[in-house]
């Protein structure tokens, strides 16, 4: 009988990206999937190491499959990901649980490693590849809603921001072949998706060199080649880099319409010595030179960012000025975080963690606090505006709403009438919630 995989999944749309990988893999080769962990032979945990208590949600988990482990004694549990690759063999001593640990470019020995360990012992591959894109795999997305994917076009990182583990869990940047992105957008089209966000930790260094004498293509290039497979597949990405996004994207970005409009560009800090200390490549000036560009060539382009409260050394005025950057930027969106400090990092081995917890949480505080005033305004300047939304599926608060999102990554609700997931419908927005558009259908 089929073995059964239970798969869940931590962390960056990178990693549920991996995800639909493992699990395309493992159905390839014979097993079945199941949203019940209790009935599964196979336990994985697709795991984040951002930040120590996205590595301690893990660490409860595992708690938590003790016990299926002990009704069921041959279940087998593995942790992939970048946990698995932070912590590598020790995890297997940690955690007496674990029957595997797979970082995440050895995904495609899972069923030899899964095989190996069937028998009690222990199986550990670790190894980063330069090379390794999956490129030729075709990712199972179980979870999705059949309008909207997600595709990775490169894997790893060469950015050494001093915060970030990332490079030491993903390893190297690699760009993917354009041919098997496109192929990939293809058949999510023709297959009814309407919608794909390309994948990277820095979508602004893709390049791939398309034989001798061809020239090398970079994102505006890839960029471009996806949008026009079809004006009703929209294209979305993420993430850029302000170092790196240039003027070329945001004119490729205005050529087509079905490129959406709207920017994730991380600041991380407000503030020039704390950039320098996060080695980020830019100060404050630059990026906001960047947003200039962003607002001349794509006027009304949504801009969302990531800031981190209490890097090392940072001082009460490096705060403020990340606040009042947020509000000279004005926002529509951000992911904020207090710093945590990673195993290997830049920083950890450069700078002292000397900025206290309580310090941090009031810090994060206030930037949540300024980021949900910018939020809310944004969200009401759309009201009384025509907006074009991709439906995507029923609305979390009723059945007779659909949900989609505009160009700009509102959510926008609106009745449901005749119209169907994977339609593009035109909705006058005639109020909001703090961040959501609810509007009526205009035909
Ligand atoms: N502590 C807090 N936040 C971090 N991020 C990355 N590393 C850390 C860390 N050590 C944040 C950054 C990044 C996002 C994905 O997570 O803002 O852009
Ligand atoms: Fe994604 Fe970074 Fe977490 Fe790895 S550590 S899953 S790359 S967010």
């Amino acid at each position: 009988m089929a073995k059964k995989m239970y798969l869940e999944s931590y962390g960056c749309q990178m990693n549920f990206s991996d995800s639909e990988i493992v699990t395309s893999i493992l159905t390839e080769n014979g097993f079945t999937t199941t949203d019940v962990c209790e009935e599964a032979d196979v336990i994985l945990l697709n795991t984040c190491s951002i930040r120590e208590n996205a590595e301690q949600r893990v660490r409860q988990r595992l708690h938590d499959f003790k016990k299926i482990k002990k009704n069921r004694p041959g279940t087998q549990v593995g942790v992939l990901g970048c946990m698995a690759e932070r912590v590598k063999a020790k995890f297997l001593e940690e955690e007496q649980i674990l029957d595997l640990v797979v970082g995440p470019d050895a995904y495609r020995h899972l069923p030899q490693l899964l095989e190996e360990s069937s028998d009690g012992k222990k199986a550990v591959n670790v190894i980063l590849s330069k090379e390794e894109t999956y490129s030729d795999i075709n990712p199972v997305r179980t979870q999705g809603n059949g309008v909207t994917a997600f595709i990775s076009i490169m894997r790893g990182c060469d950015n050494m921001c001093s915060f970030c583990v990332v490079p030491f869990t993903r390893g190297r940047e690699r760009s993917r072949n354009p041919e098997s992105i496109l192929r990939e957008a293809r058949m999510l089209f023709e297959s009814g998706y309407r919608e794909v966000t390309l994948l990277g930790q820095n979508v602004d260094s893709y390049r791939f060199g398309l034989g001798q004498n061809e020239a090398i293509l970079n994102f505006a290039g890839l960029l471009e080649k996806v949008a026009s497979i079809h004006p009703e597949l929209r294209v979305r990405f993420s993430t850029s880099h302000p170092k790196d996004m240039t003027d070329e994207v945001l004119h490729a970005m205005a050529r087509h319409e079905n490129i959406c409009k709207y920017i994730h560009l991380p600041v991380q800090s407000g503030s020039t010595p704390v950039l320098e200390r996060m080695n980020r490549g830019y100060d404050r000036t630059w990026y906001l030179e960047r947003i200039a560009s962003i607002r001349k060539i794509l006027p009304g382009c949504g801009i969302s960012s990531d800031i981190i409260a209490g890097f090392c050394g940072e001082t009460e005025a490096d705060h403020q000025e990340t606040l009042r950057l947020m509000e000279f930027v004005g926002y529509d969106f951000a992911y904020m975080f207090m710093y945590s400090e990673r195993p290997r990092t830049l920083a950890e081995r450069k700078y002292d963690d000397d900025i206290t917890d309580e310090v941090k949480r009031r810090r994060l505080h206030e930037i949540v606090e300024c980021q949900k005033n910018l939020s809310r305004n944004k969200t009401l300047e759309g009201v009384g505006k025509m907006h074009k939304v991709l439906a995507e599926g029923t609305s979390k608060k009723s059945k007779e709403m659909l949900m989609g999102r505009n160009s700009q990554n509102n959510i926008v609700v609106f009745p449901t009438e005749n119209k169907r997931p994977g339609d593009y419908v035109n909705v006058i927005a005639e109020k909001c919630s703090a961040t959501t558009l609810i509007g009526r259908v205009i035909d």
